[in-house]
Parts: C-alpha cells; structure tokens; sequence
C-alpha cells in the first residue's frame, strides 16, 4: 500500500499545507490550520466506486446528443440569475449570510420548479421535516409535489438521490452534511469539501441539478463555502441588509450564463416576492432633493439599475478623520477623495465622510465614481444637485472622466424613471435618449466648475 501522506489546510482560506504550522502562511491567520482526513482514509463508499477513465475525441463531442433544455421556475429574478433558467446536471452553490432568506428562497424555487414539471427533492440538514413543512404553508406552498427529507448522513442522502434520481436537488446546508469516511466534524473543511465533491460529482453523473446552500460566517471554524465556490458551476450569493426587506441575488461565476446578474426580492411576511423594477424600489425612500444625495444610473449584469448614493460630510471632533462606507468599496472612496482634493483643490482633511448606498444595495461598479464624487461634493458645499438628474461615470487618477458602458440602456432607465437631464463622461458612443438633456464633460474640473460653480 501506498504511503499515506497527510495534508493540511487552511479552515479560513482553505489553502493547503504539506506540514502544520500555527500561523496560516496564506491569510495569516492563526489555530486555523487542520489535519484534512481525505475521503480515502475512510472505507470505500458505493459512491466513489471506481470509474474507469474513457478518453474523447473532441470531434466526438459534437454527435452527442443536444444538451436537455433549461426549465425555467417562473420566478423571473431567478431565472435570469440563472442564466435563462436551470440547467440539467449543473452544481449551484448559494451562499449568504445566516438569515437572510436562503432557505426560504430555495423552498419557493423547489416549489416553483414543482410546478413547472420537475422532480424536486428538498433535503434539510438544519431542520425537521415538519419545521420545512410548516414554513412552506406559511409561504401558501403546502400543495406543491416537492420531496421533503431531513438527513444529514451523505451516504443516506446519496442513496436517497439514487433512488429517487429527482430532476433538482436542494440541499440545506453544506455545512451540516456529513460523510461518515472522513473523520472530522460538520462544518469543516474537510467535510465540506467532501461533501460537495461527492454531491457535485453524483449531479454531473445522474444529470440531476443539485443546488447546495452554504452559509458564510467570519469565523475561522465553519468553513465558508469558498472552498466549494471552485466545483459547482455557478455560485449565487444571497445578500441584503437585516433591517431592509431588500434582498439581491447577485451571480458571481455561472458557466453557463452572465456573471453579475442580480435578482431582486423582498421579504415579506409570506416569504420573498420579487421585484421587478428594483430601480423604483431603491429610489422610493428618496425626499425631495437635498445635498449629498445623488442617483447613479447603475447596470448590475444586464439590467439598469438606478440608486441612490448619500453622502455625508462634517467636521470631525476626532483627531483622525472618520471615513465610514456602507454598500461601496472603502478603498475606492480614498481614492475619490484623493483625486479631489489632488486634481480640484478640494480638501476633505479634518472632515469625517460618511457613504451609503440606499436600500442595502451594494455597488461594485467603477462607473459609480461620478455619483460617489457627486455626493460628496454637494455634501460638503451644502448644495443639491440639480434635480431629476442622474450621474454616472468612471473616475481615473489623473481626473479625467471615462466613459461609461451602456449609456443608453443607463439613461433610457432614468427617462422611464421620470428624470430628465443626466451628467455622465463625455466621448464613448454618443447616444440620446428622448426627455433626458446629456450633460456630457471630459474632467472632473469641468464638472466641478459646471454643476458646484467652483474650481
Ligand atoms: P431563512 O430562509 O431561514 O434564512 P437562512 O436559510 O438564510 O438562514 O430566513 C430567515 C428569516 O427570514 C427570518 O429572520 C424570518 C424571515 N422570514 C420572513 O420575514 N418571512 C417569511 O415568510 C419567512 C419564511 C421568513
Ligand atoms: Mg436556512
């Protein structure tokens, strides 16, 4: 017999090691490296039989049958995050933190999926099949044909699967899965990743879709689905604020559709209902204009999205100034701040900034540059914006403006919206949308002497 050799990796990060060691090299934390017990420590499993490797012509591939078609659930958000629906035999993972709506969100698909003709089986590790029950009649879901089944023995699962060979399977958590061939404790990264390699291969195998739920915690114990993110085939992530109804389903790798995809939904006392002009619902809370508020003209994925940026600015009673970002990149505001103050003159020293992104939308666009500078100009001149005007643009160190993508598809959002002018970057593909004046400008001077009358 081969000698065994041990492994050990990361629970934070996942990285490998060879040997143990206190301190992760990779992330730098500490008393989180573990021995992996590998899935061939452990007796073999009907599972990971061994298969024998054919090899493939690549020509070959092209007389295989057409794959089957994707099904969509009806639930619009969903199937554009999708991609255009579910595909056969793919792995999706969704990840999100604790709370936010996963489970409740993957009962409504199973059910919605039901509904369209697939066989759907809903496996959950965290609670009783009478808890699963109760919450799909509180969602007005009790009469779909989907499959309950409260399990978290991986081999139990898998001959379940094997049994019942459903057309998509819903497994609730990743991390309360358990193999009984490798001996660490659910949640680790071991297990984990055995789990969802065993899952994920039995879904390439049987052409079952499988979707695995993983939560997403900061300790360094329960490992985060990251390491699970490399074997499916699309990862969705489930975010939202806990006090905003708003929740985003946002694709961050889908191989078989557009990253960057978002879903909106909100939640409700009868479970997510979606929302299907997510820019009128970001902009509902917003007043009367008033300085550092601003709308950015947004695209998430294919979709524009409108949303507003409010800004804040004050003196500071602290000897460092407070920088305070909520739904934007904190690194990207420096940099805003530093190509003001560089490039206009504008100094933000001694003044705490405060950014935020309304609705618990988060923005990781770079043509939100313009906005953010927007707002944080018009909040520390205590000047609105002109009103019913949107703003988009990409911001470079020198101070130029760049062009954004899809200025139509931005400005024509913002005309459906009822605003009517728009300041954006000049150059790009000049395009005009009816009802909306083009406010076009080259630098970020230029924009600062035309709108806030200063330099
Ligand atoms: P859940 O789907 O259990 O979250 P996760 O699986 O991501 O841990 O959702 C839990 C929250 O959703 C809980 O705080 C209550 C809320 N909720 C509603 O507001 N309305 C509903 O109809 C349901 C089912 C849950
Ligand atoms: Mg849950």
């Amino acid at each position: 017999m081969a000698k065994q050799t041990k492994t050990f990796s990361c629970t934070k990060c996942a990285a490998t090691f060879p040997k143990w060691s206190g301190r992760c090299d990779n992330c730098g934390e500490w008393n989180t490296i573990q021995e992996d017990k590998g899935i061939s420590a452990g007796p073999p499993s009907k599972s990971l039989g061994a298969r024998r490797g054919s090899s493939l012509e690549l020509m070959d591939l092209a007389t295989e049958e057409a794959p089957p078609p994707r099904t969509l659930s009806g639930l619009n958000e969903l199937d554009r995050v999708l991609g255009g629906g579910l595909v056969p035999a793919s792995a999706i993972l969704v990840g999100g933190d604790p709370g936010i709506g996963k489970s409740t969100l993957l009962l409504q698909a199973a059910a919605a999926f039901a509904n369209n003709g697939l066989k759907v089986v809903y496996i959950s590790g965290e609670e009783a099949s009478a808890q699963v029950r109760m919450r799909a009649q509180r969602l007005g879901l009790a009469d779909a044909s989907v499959k309950l089944g409260a399990e978290t023995n991986l081999r139990d699962i898998l001959t379940t699967l094997d049994k019942e060979r459903p057309q998509l399977a819903i497994i609730d958590s990743i991390q309360t899965m358990w193999a009984d061939n490798v001996e660490s404790a659910p949640g680790s990264v071991s297990q984990v990743r055995a789990a969802s390699h065993e899952l994920t291969s039995f879904a390439k195998r049987t052409g079952t879709s499988i979707v695995l739920v993983g939560h997403v915690t900061k300790e360094g114990q329960i490992a985060g689905p990251r390491v699970v993110e490399h074997m499916v085939d699309t990862v969705l992530y489930f975010e939202g604020e806990r006090g905003h109804p708003f929740r985003i389903l946002r694709s961050v790798k889908n191989r078989f559709g557009p990253a960057d995809e978002i879903g909106v939904f909100e939640m409700t006392g009868r479970g997510l209902s979606e929302v299907l002009n997510p820019s009128a619902l970001f902009l509902s809370e917003r007043g009367q204009p008033s300085a550092g508020s601003v709308v950015f003209a947004g695209i998430e994925g294919t979709r524009p999205v409108l949303v507003e940026i409010q800004a804040l600015v004050a003196p500071s009673p602290h000897s460092q100034a407070r920088r305070t970002v909520v739904g934007w990149d904190g690194g990207r505001l420096a940099m805003i701040l530093a190509v003001l103050e560089a490039r206009c003159g504008i100094p933000f020293a001694g003044l705490d900034v405060y950014l935020n992104v309304a609705g618990g939308m988060k923005i990781s666009e770079p043509a939100a540059d313009l906005a953010v500078a927007s707002a944080l100009l018009s909040a520390r001149e205590d000047t609105a914006l002109p009103a019913e005007t949107v703003v988009f643009g990409e911001l470079s160190l020198s101070g130029a403006l760049r062009p954004a993508t899809q200025t139509e598809n931005r400005l024509k959002e913002a005309q459906k919206l009822g605003f009517t002018s728009a300041i954006a970057p000049k150059g790009g593909k000049a395009v005009g949308v009816e009802g909306i004046t083009l406010r076009s400008m080259t630098d970020l001077t230029a924009f600062v002497g035309e709108i806030f009358g200063a330099g």
